[in-house]
């Protein structure tokens, strides 16, 4: 990050009000300023998802029950044929059924994507989530 720039911005009281609600809900070491700061790396982190070319990084996180026919086969094949795009898996076994795997994966955003909606459509898959975040290239 390089050196900090001020500047001042005008905003409806209401808006004001609400903001600051925000940052006193995210705790102590957060401020206006960092609270500005981390909405404006979300705004930038979400045009560069926008991209389908541009290079990202995901957290896929799913949950399965590992009975389910072949389940954990197909997860793994799915893994294996993009083995260049996942950086890491993390395998929780959360009961004697349910298993929470989170999945790290960098590549275009397009092919994140196509990985991510390939991985949640497979039957059996009871929840499941994309997160984008980013290289850090931009922000
Ligand atoms: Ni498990």
């Amino acid at each position: 990050m390089g050196e900090l720039v001020r500047f001042s911005v005008a905003m409806p009281e209401e808006l004001l009000m609400q903001f600051d609600n925000l940052v006193a809900r995210r705790g102590l070491a957060k401020n206006r300023s960092e609270v500005i700061r981390d909405l404006v790396r979300t705004s930038l982190v979400d045009e560069e998802w926008d991209d389908p070319d541009a290079e990202i990084v995901g957290t896929l996180s799913i949950v399965f029950d590992h009975h389910a026919s072949d389940l954990q086969g197909k997860l793994d094949l799915i893994q294996h044929a993009h083995y260049d795009k996942i950086v890491s898996t993390m395998h929780v076994h959360l009961d004697a059924h349910n298993c929470l795997e989170v999945i790290v994966l960098r590549g275009q955003s397009k092919q994140v994507r196509a990985i991510a909606e390939a991985i949640l459509g497979v039957k059996g898959v009871k929840h499941g989530r994309l997160t984008a975040t980013t290289t850090g290239k931009y922000i």
